[in-house]
């Protein structure tokens, strides 16, 4: 391993152990380098196909692509019936682990094929046919990935929408789409309390008024909570889906039928929904799920821990997983609950091999303390991912000695709603990795880091020199999505036209290449902050931040500044056995450390010490909040805030 200056390694080599059993190896580059189209093709037979494809890429109406034109195939086939006709019926497709202790389910392929069945028949007798739209507002519960399926298998398009969210933004998302049916539950589990969600469902709907195009709601009986009911319009789960038909044919749909809409946020105040379709999208989760994770389906137990609400969970709880016939845990509540050792329990209660997670979970963790983990037998663990964020050197180390022994891999994968499955990731045991970079692009794909005018940036110094630029994706990929629902000129807007003369998409991101030409994101652009014109990322600055001992996190954003252009303020939550420490002197280390890590001109110009930052539902810091805080102004929507009354405590601070 190379050393960094402060002892600690640099970059990790894969061990000659994982090597030997790995399921990538480095061939995989060399095969889709020779032919980028072959590879795909080849990778496509992961799955069995009613009628073959004729061609792979059809590019000529870019950026709408179609993906194995001419290929029919049934998703939900794929998923489940295939993996029963071979065999594997009794295999334990998922691990449900409830929020309240005790509370578990094992549901086998077999099992899984009947449910999925049953709510096919039921959605059928309901009157939806294929290209219709179904609204999923669901807890972690495998009823959930029940209907998803369901929908798959009749080429329904699904649009699940996180069960955090209000019953406005619900509404919003079941009026843009014209869903004709939402499957919902009476009620969820959150940290030990029942709370309402079909009451919302009712909500969402009433706002819609007259144009309501929704027929039926769907509820499956999760906490026994009383619910409003709409006769003739409602319908229980335990009474139609339950007792339907476990004989189901699925059908055949054009590998460029959607599969499903997944709204996400834009840089406008209207979520877009972002079009995924069929075989393009399963052939690149199969693929990325089988090498990235390195998949076993007959030994590995999976963990994702997303929810379905989010891209991730379709992806890597739904369509990768079931299509490789593995079996995962899907667990319902917070890491919290009852206590901090819920996450550890389900990793020894089912042997968890292979674990993946947000960095933001893995800072709580760090806040937590060691201890906790040390009390637990973590030695099934084999293979640690994160996703969703740039993931700070410390938080990467930290996970892997404490997760992983200090010997799994830990694969940081980059990826997008849009990217539908993983772009940029280091392969377990073909890879070196370095903490806090996610290395290069998978074998198949091709990403860039470019200036303002398409030049390719020269390959960078890991510390000194800085120089960022834009994150491209400079050729088509098969999970790529295929619009915005309703709006094919906000697509091409959106992403096509920043550098539309070379016909590269503009993932949003900023990066730049470090020594040996890999590629560390370093956050979405408008989070890179231009200090007297040089361009320094939130995420390096909180990086060093947390490199400091007693810091767990931070959160850095650009505050327009008369003399610099922009000025760096940080936002800084101190470790428990901390906050003793005298502010004054810990901020002036702060600001040392900073200088130290990046360069005297990444000092910040304020470090707020702070009892908590304003986070999403989804775990992500709102710099924008925090923005309007450093420039002292009104706030803007905190609609999408956890707790909205952290800036009480934030302004307090200041
Ligand atoms: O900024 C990048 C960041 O998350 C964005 C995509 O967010 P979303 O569509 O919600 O999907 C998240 C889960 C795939 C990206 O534009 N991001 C995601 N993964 C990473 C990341 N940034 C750095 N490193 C990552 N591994």
């Amino acid at each position: 391993m190379t050393e960094t200056h402060t002892g600690v390694p640099s970059s990790y080599p894969p061990s000659p152990e994982f090597a030997a059993q790995s399921n990538a190896t480095a061939a995989l580059y060399d095969e889709a380098e020779a032919d980028r189209l072959a590879f795909w093709a080849k990778q496509a037979q992961r799955l069995s196909w009613a009628t073959p494809f004729t061609e792979v890429l059809d590019w000529s109406e870019a950026p709408f692509a179609k993906w194995f034109v001419g290929g029919k195939i049934n998703v939900a086939y794929n998923c489940v019936d295939r993996h029963v006709e071979a065999g594997n019926g009794d295999r334990v497709a998922i691990h449900w682990e409830g929020e309240p202790v005790g509370d578990a389910r094992d549901i086998t392929y077999a099992e899984l094929k009947d449910e999925v069945c049953r709510a096919a028949n039921t959605l059928t007798e309901l009157g939806l046919t294929a290209g219709d739209r179904v609204a999923i507002y669901m807890p972690m519960v495998p009823e959930a990935i029940v209907a998803m399926l369901a929908c798959a298998r009749l080429g329904v398009l699904h649009s699940v929408v996180f069960a955090g969210f209000s019953a406005s933004a619900l509404r919003a998302r079941i009026d843009d789409a014209k869903a004709k049916v939402v499957i919902t539950t009476d009620g969820q589990f959150r940290r030990g309390k029942a709370v309402s969600l079909k009451a919302g469902v009712d909500e969402a709907i009433e706002g819609l008024g007259e144009d309501s195009p929704v027929e039926h709601v769907l509820v499956v009986r999760r906490t026994e909570i009383d619910v409003p009911w709409t006769e003739g319009r409602d319908l229980w789960w335990h009474e139609t889906v339950a007792k339907a038909d476990t004989e189901h044919t699925p059908k055949a749909f054009d590998s460029e039928h959607p599969l499903f809409l997944l709204y996400t946020s834009g840089t406008t105040g209207k979520p877009k929904g972002i079009i995924h379709t069929t075989g393009g999208y399963l052939t690149q989760a199969s693929y990325t799920h089988h090498y990235v994770f390195d998949i076993k389906p007959e030994s590995d137990v999976f963990w994702c821990t997303a929810d379905i609400g989010w891209v991730t969970g379709h992806t890597y709880i739904v369509y990768g997983p079931l299509s490789n016939g593995v079996t995962q845990v899907v667990y319902e509540g917070t890491p919290a609950s009852p206590d901090e050792h819920r996450h550890f329990q389900v990793i020894e209660k089912y042997g968890v091999t292979i674990y993946y997670t947000a960095p933001t979970l893995i800072r709580t963790f760090m806040k937590w303390g060691r201890e906790l983990a040390f009390e637990h037998d973590l030695s099934s663990l084999r293979l640690l991912g994160s996703v969703g964020e740039p993931i700070n050197p410390e938080a990467w180390r930290w996970y892997r000695l404490v997760f992983g022994g200090d010997r799994t891999p830990v694969v940081d994968t980059w990826w997008q709603t849009e990217t539908g499955a993983i772009m940029i990731s280091p392969l377990p045991g073909v890879s070196d990795a370095k903490p806090g970079s996610a290395m290069r692009a998978l074998p198949g794909i091709s990403a860039k880091v470019v200036d303002d005018d398409g030049n390719e940036l020269g390959i960078g110094a890991e510390h000194g020199e800085q120089a960022t630029g834009y994150l491209v994706l400079d050729k088509p990929w098969p999970a790529m999505l295929r619009g915005i629902w309703g709006d094919p000129e906000r697509y091409q807007d959106t992403y096509w036209s920043r550098f539309a003369d070379k016909g590269w998409y503009f993932a949003g991101d900023g990066a730049r290449y470090g020594s040996d030409g890999e590629t560390w994101v370093l956050g979405r652009i408008d989070d890179v902050m231009n200090i007297s014109g040089h361009r320094i990322s939130t995420a390096e600055v909180e990086s060093a931040l947390v490199g400091h001992t007693g810091v767990a996190e931070a959160a850095v954003v650009g505050a327009t500044d008369d003399q610099t252009g922009q000025a760096i303020c940080a936002f800084v939550i101190l470790k428990a056995h901390h906050a003793e420490t005298e502010p004054d002197k810990l901020v002036d280390d702060l600001r040392a450390e900073v200088s130290k890590e990046i360069s005297p001109i990444a000092k910040p110009r304020e470090i707020h010490i702070v009892p908590e930052l304003p986070k999403t539902r989804s775990g992500k810091i709102m710099r924008r909040l925090l923005r309007d805080v450093a420039e002292g102004r009104e706030l803007g929507d905190t609609s999408t805030l956890v707790d909205p009354s952290v800036f009480e405590a934030i302004r307090a601070s200041k």
